[in-house]
């Protein structure tokens, strides 16, 4: 868990943070949205420990940034942070699993490093794009490539700055979603200036007069197509339209077989939902989750 405590962070006379406080959750997808030069990259700086000139207190599992020497702080961000970024910062002339492989740990061994790399590419499906050139990959490829690097040594924090910036609406959406699944076991920190970006978040954040705040204006289901299970009733689900559970619910007992194709897409944000021909943009959203269904058969 990131908490800041009284964080005042300037530029000289340009002041980014102050006094904010904020804790980030121990995971879930958290979107730090704002205009440009309002201070988000320099947040994610902050948090990664790479700029220590501020006051206040940055505390990562309890451990006060601000108290770690150079060393310590290297160590931090490589056992805890994976970064990703706008222009994927993949090596031209490698391969996507050679550029995967730069991330191993000092002392683990190549090989075993090698087979990591190959399960994590292939988790993201781009197991067959392994021995391609970083530079013959499409941009959403590449992101997917970086994500996996960044996945090396299963990081417990995801930092990444704009990483759809620079893709098309399906790209975005897909490692949207890819980046969704991989928050429900890390805290992912995702830059956007795209507010649709924000859907996926479970809590949006932005920097406004020095404080980092909530954005309660951020975008929810429409209500009218929602069926929404509390756990205690025991809802008949349309065969198409929008179902919405907590996160992690189980749906109650009582709907045969079928119960269990939804709490696949309740439980694994995005990872088999192939099996539904549409899925709307609404999946996590706020604790809850969102599915649209169009089935085969009733549930
Ligand atoms: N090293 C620096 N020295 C002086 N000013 C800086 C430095 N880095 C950033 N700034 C200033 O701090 C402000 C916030 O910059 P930052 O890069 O964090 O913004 P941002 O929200 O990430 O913007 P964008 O969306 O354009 O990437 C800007 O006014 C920028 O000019
Ligand atoms: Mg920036």
């Amino acid at each position: 868990m990131i908490e800041l405590r009284d964080v005042t962070k300037q530029y000289g006379e340009t002041v980014i943070l102050n006094g904010a406080d904020y804790t980030f959750p121990q995971r879930g997808l958290v979107c730090l949205m704002g205009p440009s030069g309002a201070g988000k990259t320099t947040l994610l700086n902050l948090l990664a420990g790479f700029d220590t000139d501020y006051s206040g207190g940055i505390a990562v599992g309890g451990a006060l940034l601000r108290e770690l020497d150079g060393d310590a702080l290297c160590r931090y961000r490589r056992d805890n942070i994976g970064f990703v970024f706008q222009n994927y910062h993949l090596l031209a002339g490698h391969t996507a699993l050679e550029n995967v492989c730069l991330a191993r740990s000092p002392g683990v061994d190549p090989m075993e490093t090698e087979k990591q790399a190959i399960s994590i590419l292939e988790r993201l499906g781009i197991g067959e794009k392994s021995s391609q050139k970083a530079e013959t990959l499409s941009g959403g490829q590449k992101q997917r490539v970086a994500i996996a690097r960044a996945l090396m040594g299963n990081p417990q924090i995801i930092l990444a700055d704009e990483p759809t910036g620079a893709l098309d609406r399906a790209n975005s959406t897909e490692i949207m979603e890819l980046l969704r699944g991989l928050a429900a076991q890390r805290l992912v920190v995702v830059i956007t200036h795209d507010r649709q970006i924000c859907s996926f978040a479970d809590e949006v954040i932005s920097i406004q007069d020095g404080n980092i705040v909530s954005d309660q204006s951020a975008p929810n289901p429409p209500p009218e197509h929602s069926l929404r299970t509390d756990g205690a009733a025991s809802p008949s689900l349309p065969r198409t339209g929008f179902i919405a559970a907590r996160r992690g619910l189980s749906l109650p007992p009582g709907h045969g077989a079928h119960c269990a194709s939804v709490r696949v897409v309740i439980r694994t944000a995005g990872v088999k939902l192939s099996r539904f021909r549409r899925l709307s943009p609404w999946f996590y959203c706020r604790g809850l989750a969102f599915a649209f269904l169009e089935t085969d058969r009733h549930i």
